[in-house]
């Protein structure tokens, strides 16, 4: 549950949804992906069957269980009873019998249509407030497979708060997207960092075109160009600027962008500031897909009915809040077909996914030529920070000159570009080690292990099989705050998720599994959640939990194999 403008425009773009989903509930939100994967299925006639199954060459297992009835209309229930006691309260602020610290309208603008006050302020003051403490928590330690984090008390219900003093020391993370566990203080990414913050100093204090061109910079392109396959590359300070500034000038008036319903908010800023024209399609979904790029085809652009200049499909290699991974093949078949461009967000997939870590692409063993724009950032599986955009010469050529986070932010520090160049290389092997390949399959171990774990307790986990962002679904507000509280409790450290960055009912732990967890280090967190989730009751799968993948009507096993 994330209160920035960053996430209102997540938000902005979910409520996209409820104008195409036909079967969008209450709340504009679909529920019920069993549904809609079932949808995806009948829509496959036996010719186009063996035509996709020929994309994958081995099995795609995702599982999004159906929410619960009796679980759904508590959660309704729940937030309805909140929402009256949040009016209830507001009315005591009016009448000023209860102090209001959120930004609200002046005494003088009264008159005014009223600048703050829609639904996300009064969630935000009213419900998010009751559970805000279990956010923003400080850290005062590498983010590592454990942390430490300093101890706070609030004197007036989570509107403040005060540090006591104390540090929670070893507190087990589950929530850095430290995927390969690069982020460390120690060995040899934080030595060849600390040397280079010696040689260059923290800050370039320019932009790339001016005096802020390191031989870094260029030496960490040559390799991120290899690392992907791909001719060129270039990289940028802030992943969600990657994302941001370069699809605008990539697009503009006359294009069309589709977009994944539940693509990340950079991608969405991008699109939006681009003024191309967006049309969202159902997470995954690639009969919506398909759909909107015949309808583009045939319709053209509204009014004139002149053809698109281009289109371009934009998506995420996994997606951060559901754990899934994007159906490549098929996306890259679709986009062959109509004549599209292919824009990947490979930002939690990069480094995670694939034999050699390499990403989605690696993962299903596709040519990178297939995909226009590779962008990814190196926030995630290398510890550091900043993005990258890969592809042909051409296109990284055009955006060094037009793109504004190239032409107008400062480069990337030094030691975070050396960071990113040993931890690359070490995933590459060029170190001269196999620590790299040990990680990358650590991870995969450990993924495996969490996700099997947490199913045969009978948690609901949203997700691929392979993700390493495994979903776990809380539902009610209530639970939200008492989970992130209660497994605080026992020394774990969660992300807990909610409305706007996911759907109202749809609330959830997000874990992301490290390859710097050791089996007693995961071991020790899933006795905890299964301790939280009966004491929470967050029991709620109907799977068959020691079968195979679910084989009854709530899950979703789709297997493709040569
Ligand atoms: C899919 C995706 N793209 C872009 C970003 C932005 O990257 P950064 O946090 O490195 O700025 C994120 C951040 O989590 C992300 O999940």
């Amino acid at each position: 549950m994330t209160q920035n403008s960053a996430s209102k425009l997540l938000n902005g773009d979910t409520l996209h949804r409820a104008k195409q989903d036909k079967k969008a509930g209450g709340n504009g939100f679909v529920k019920n992906h069993c549904l809609f994967q079932q949808q995806q299925k009948r829509y496959r006639r036996p010719a186009e069957k063996s035509h996709h199954a020929s994309l994958y060459k081995k099995p795609f297992v995702e599982s999004f269980e159906e929410t619960p009835l009796l679980v759904a209309v508590l959660t309704y229930m729940g937030y309805g009873i909140l929402t009256i006691f949040g009016y209830l309260r507001d009315f005591l602020r009016d009448w000023k019998f209860e102090k209001c610290h959120l930004a609200r309208e002046r005494e003088e603008q009264k008159d005014f249509v009223p600048l703050y006050q829609d639904f996300e302020n009064f969630y935000t003051r009213n419900l998010y407030m009751r559970i805000r403490d279990n956010w923003n928590r400080p850290i005062r330690s590498v983010p590592g497979a454990k942390m430490d984090l300093v101890e706070r008390a609030t004197p007036d219900y989570n509107w403040t708060f005060e540090h006591t003093g104390k540090v929670l020391k070893d507190v087990i993370n589950m929530g850095s997207y430290n995927y390969l566990g690069f982020a460390e203080n120690t060995g040899t990414c934080a030595d060849a960092a600390s040397e280079c913050t010696v040689k260059y100093g923290m800050g370039v204090c320019s932009t790339r075109q001016e005096l802020g061109n390191l031989d870094k910079h260029e030496e960490l392109e040559k390799l991120t160009a290899r690392f992907l396959g791909v001719e060129s590359s270039m990289v940028f300070g802030m992943g969600f600027a990657t994302n941001s500034m370069n699809i605008p000038a990539l697009m503009g008036k006359g294009c069309l962008i589709l977009s994944d319903e539940l693509n990340h908010a950079s991608l969405v800023l991008g699109a939006r500031l681009s003024g191309a024209t967006i049309r969202v399609y159902k997470h995954n979904n690639m009969q919506s897909l398909e759909k909107l790029l015949r309808d583009a085809l045939i319709h053209g652009q509204p009014r004139t009915h002149r053809p698109w200049k281009k289109i371009l499909i934009l998506v995420e290699g996994i997606y951060s809040m559901e754990g899934s991974i994007v159906r490549l093949p098929e996306i890259i078949a679709l986009k062959k077909k109509y004549k599209a461009y292919l824009y990947l967000d490979e930002a939690h997939s990069i480094g995670a996914l694939g034999p050699r870590g390499r990403g989605v692409v690696d993962y299903f063993g596709l040519d990178p030529c297939d995909v226009d724009i590779m962008m990814g950032t190196f926030t995630k599986s290398f510890g550091a920070a900043g993005g990258y955009i890969g592809g042909k010469k051409e296109l990284v050529d055009y955006l060094r000159l037009h793109s504004h986070s190239a032409v107008y932010a400062t480069s990337m520090s030094p030691p975070i570009t050396q960071q990113i160049i040993t931890s690359m290389k070490c995933i590459m092997g060029e170190d001269g080690t196999t620590l790299g390949q040990e990680r990358l399959r650590q991870l995969s171990e450990n993924t495996t292990y969490f996700r099997k774990r947490l199913h045969e307790m009978g948690f609901i986990i949203y997700g691929n099989n392979d993700s390493p962002v495994v979903p776990l679904m809380l539902y009610m507000p209530a639970k939200i705050g008492a989970f992130g509280r209660e497994m605080l409790k026992r020394n774990i450290g969660t992300v807990v998720v909610g409305f706007p960055a996911t759907p109202i009912i749809e609330s959830r732990a997000r874990f992301c599994v490290s390859a710097a967890h050791t089996r007693e280090m995961l071991d020790t967190a899933l006795n905890a959640i299964s301790e939280v989730g009966d004491l929470l009751q967050l029991k709620y799968s109907r799977k068959n939990r020691h079968g195979s993948e679910g084989t009854d009507c709530f899950s979703f096993l789709e297997s493709h194999q040569d």
